[in-house]
């Protein structure tokens, strides 16, 4: 099917483009709006048409946790959220730590996805942080990018040899940075709430030591590194230093990290509870100031699903994590750009060329001739989060109840829309 999209308001940071324009789709590419030939036509007055949103941190949990998330479900919700392509985290069971787990969760994406999948290879055997994995071979099988995420390479010398691997076999590294002595125990963000709920808190230099350590040892080996939901002021700084120093180091930030501070735990929610922990005002605030400056360029949801019987439990016993994938839109759209503190092209950079430049893909971007992954949203309609409608098969969001304004429209994944609202279109879901 070959498509006209009519009258939106495109927003394509890869062209600095941000103007009422018709865009063509053609064989599953875009093209020219005059060359789509025999083409159905699509009004989109008063829609935003941005390339297919990139969503550079996700847990799809397949292989082994089908019970919180299969890749078809995570699709789905990622579908329903606006992305057309996500990067899936190796902490699977078995982990994805061997080219044949990653060939199958490849195989499994093209047959089972809704969107584009990339797998994310273990940098170290089981995450262990002990010997590393092949990395050439994981590349070969499709291994997107290489992350421990989850936990964090506490041998520096094997930090070191890895990046020395990325570097020479030009596959990016995603790093949880944790200092796992310094953050044992910890439930939430180590300060004054912490202190008054009487809750063991972890303090954000076990991050910090962590984004010191990979800007030292990428300066050192000259290896691009990417730090993942990056949630303190001090991590800001060092980042902000280090690109001072002309480093290769980008870094994201989440949706609830931008929007929730270490407040939310008096409610004793085990939805809150999340790793890195949600921190301080003013944490919060170094991280929107370093979305505005460009010190952080990407925005990923770290969508974390976990069933309702396992959070549903002391809160020390609850596992870390938030879904975000179906809210990471709204909620920002909300905080970021109706609270008046990024444009519009400024905000769907962190999920076009953002991301696109991490990965070193040709994606994020709607130049004529590249793949028709197309996103199209409501940056206004109000409404309500309410979590029984997500497709996601996890419930554990802090954000059910929210007022928001801005709403997944229909998304398209090579040509063919995967997800609609508009009711002369049909999508899969
Ligand atoms: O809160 C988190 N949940 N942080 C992580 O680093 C891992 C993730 C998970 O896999 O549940
Ligand atoms: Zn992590």
């Amino acid at each position: 099917m070959n498509y006209i999209l009519r009258n939106g308001r495109v927003v394509d940071p890869s062209r600095k483009i941000d103007e009422k324009m018709d865009i063509g789709v053609r064989d599953g590419r875009i093209c020219e709006p005059g060359k789509t030939g025999k083409a159905e036509k699509i009004d989109l007055k008063g829609l935003v048409v941005t390339p297919g949103l990139i969503d550079l941190h996700v847990h799809l949990r397949q292989p082994g946790r089908n019970d919180k998330e299969t890749i078809e479900t995570g699709t789905k919700a990622a579908a329903a959220g606006g992305f057309t392509t996500v990067v899936a985290m190796p902490n699977t069971s078995p982990c994805a730590d061997t080219p044949a787990t990653i060939e199958y969760i490849r195989l499994l994406s093209e047959r089972e996805g809704l969107v584009n999948v990339l797998p994310c290879a273990a940098m170290t055997k089981n995450q262990e942080g002990k010997e590393m994995t092949s990395i050439g071979s994981l590349k070969k099988a499709g291994a997107a990018a290489l992350s421990d995420d989850g936990r964090c390479v506490q041998n520096h010398e094997i930090m070191r040899h890895l990046m020395e691997y990325s570097k020479s076999f030009g596959i990016p590294i995603l790093d949880h940075c944790e200092d796992e002595v310094l953050s044992a125990g910890g439930i939430m963000h180590d300060g004054r709430w912490s202190v008054l709920l009487g809750i063991r808190g972890q303090t954000a230099a076990s991050e910090e030591l962590m984004v010191s350590r990979d800007a030292i040892l990428s300066e050192h080996t000259g290896c691009p590194i990417h730090i993942q939901h990056v949630s303190s002021r001090g991590s800001v700084q060092i980042l902000r230093d280090a690109r001072k120093r002309g480093l290769k180091i980008s870094a994201e930030a989440t949706p609830h990290h931008i929007s929730l501070t270490d407040e939310t735990m008096k409610t004793f929610d085990s939805n809150y509870k999340v790793n890195p922990p949600l921190r301080s005002e003013e944490d919060r605030q170094a991280l929107i100031a370093a979305l505005k400056d460009g010190i952080i360029t990407v925005i990923s949801s770290d969508h974390a699903p976990h069933t309702e019987t396992e959070k549903l439990v002391e809160l020390d016993n609850a596992p870390y994590g938030i879904i975000g994938i179906e809210t990471e839109l709204a909620v920002c759209l909300e905080e970021l750009y109706h609270g008046g503190i990024l444009t519009l092209p400024e905000l769907i950079s962190k999920w076009t060329v953002g991301p696109a430049e991490v990965l070193g893909i040709k994606a994020g971007t709607l130049e004529p001739g590249s793949v028709a992954d197309i996103t199209i949203f409501n940056p206004d309609k109000a409404h309500v989060i309410d979590k029984e409608k997500f497709f996601s098969k996890s419930r554990n969001t802090p954000f059910h109840g929210k007022k928001v304004r801005g709403q997944p429209i229909a998304t398209m994944v090579r040509g063919r829309f995967v997800f609609s609202r508009i009711s002369s279109v049909e999508g899969v879901i």
